[in-house]
């Protein structure tokens, strides 16, 4: 009898990756050992973490870190990060400061992703030629089982063709990538939903790259200083973290933010005189509306999971009424922007 945990997904077409079901409560030692070997062999392994799924390949090992960009047709300016087991695994790598101390103690394993100087010791296809490094440790127990396993630093980008929504889900990584990967381990939804805070700690103040979960007031809670926030202005511009490129995050469906339901009704009603297929996405419950509560970690949770299912339903359009502006929603609005942006 084959347990769950080693049963496959089927395999109808060469174009489908392997995926493999791994317990996150439990994940199987065999199965780890695989993906470890795999990596360990410079091959593409993708696997959940708190955030969404990576695209893993040993950081170590250029010719497989060369094959992540490959597989998501991503320019080789944008940099990877880094996942490490631990503290002392980032420091082999990075020049460790008292602020990346601070933040590791506070914050990792979490969804915050530091920026630091480089050792020699991370290949240039990693860093894209440049002198920082991103590092983060992913708090889930499938990452940090196979982060452990392999005893290696790990690159892994989202493991979604460049430009595409995130994966929340093993079944999004195989739709954008297909083969291109050599093995997918399943270890169910993303908790949190969002890729994580990216913050610079090579400047003076500290700057956020990439707004996520964790915020400003979080960190300056930690750092004693508040971090300033660097988000390009002009869509398609040349950005620091070219993760911020306007064009990331947006699903095909044409997405509209609006700031209430009133002006969301009126919308709706004026679009489907044209004969649009509209849905409404709001904070609050009413008729015909996809209600996703008031707390911004729900709407994280469900932003990319719902792109991906909105493209699958073929809405014309989606109008998003996110019932908060505060802080704590920075990351949502950030990624609603951009996907708003897109023609
Ligand atoms: O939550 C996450 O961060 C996920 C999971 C898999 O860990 N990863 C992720 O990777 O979102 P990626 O490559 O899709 O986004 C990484 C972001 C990009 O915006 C990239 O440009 C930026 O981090 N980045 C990487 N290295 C950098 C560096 N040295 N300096 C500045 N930004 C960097
Ligand atoms: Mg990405």
């Amino acid at each position: 009898m084959v347990s769950d945990e080693t049963q496959e997904a089927p395999q109808s077409s060469f174009l489908l990756p392997r995926i493999l079901l791994v317990d996150p409560q439990d994940p199987s030692p065999t199965i780890l050992r695989e993906a470890a070997t795999l990596l360990q062999n410079g091959q593409l392994v993708a696997f959940p973490t708190e955030t969404v799924y990576g695209l893993g390949a040993n950081a170590l090992d250029p010719p497989a870190c060369r094959r992540i960009f490959a597989a998501k047709g991503r320019p080789s300016t944008n940099p990877l990060i880094v996942h490490v087991a631990n503290s002392e695994a980032a420091k082999q790598i990075a020049h460790w400061t008292n602020e990346a101390d601070l933040l590791a103690a506070a914050f990792w394993p979490g969804p915050l992703t530091l920026v630091l100087k480089r050792k020699g010791t991370i290949p240039d296809v990693v860093t894209a030629g440049g002198d920082t490094v991103a590092i983060r440790i992913p708090d889930h127990p499938v990452a940090l089982a196979l982060l452990k396993a392999t005893g290696l630093p790990i690159a892994a980008p989202s493991a979604n063709r460049s430009n595409a929504v995130s994966p929340t889900r093993a079944a999004h990584v195989a739709q954008s990538l297909g083969d291109q990967v050599d093995l997918i381990l399943d270890g169910g939804p993303c908790q949190v939903g969002i890729e994580s805070t990216v913050i610079d700690l090579t400047c003076q103040p500290p700057q956020i790259l990439r707004p996520g979960q964790l915020g400003p007031t979080d960190l300056e809670k930690t750092l004693g200083i508040r971090p300033r926030i660097s988000i390009p202005s002009q869509p398609h511009s040349i950005a620091r973290s070219p993760g911020q490129l306007a064009r990331h995050y947006a699903p095909h469906t044409p997405i509209e933010v609006l700031g209430n339901l009133g002006e969301a009704r009126s919308r709706q009603a004026q679009l489907e005189a044209q004969n649009q297929k509209v849905l409404i996405v709001a904070g609050e419950p009413g008729p015909g509306l996809l209600n996703w509560g008031s707390r911004s970690a729900d709407w994280a949770q469900n932003l990319y999971e719902s792109f991906h299912r909105f493209d699958a339903e073929q809405w014309d359009r989606v109008i998003l009424v996110p019932p908060g502006q505060g802080e704590e929603w920075a990351g949502v609005l950030d990624r609603l922007t951009r996907a708003a942006k897109l023609p």
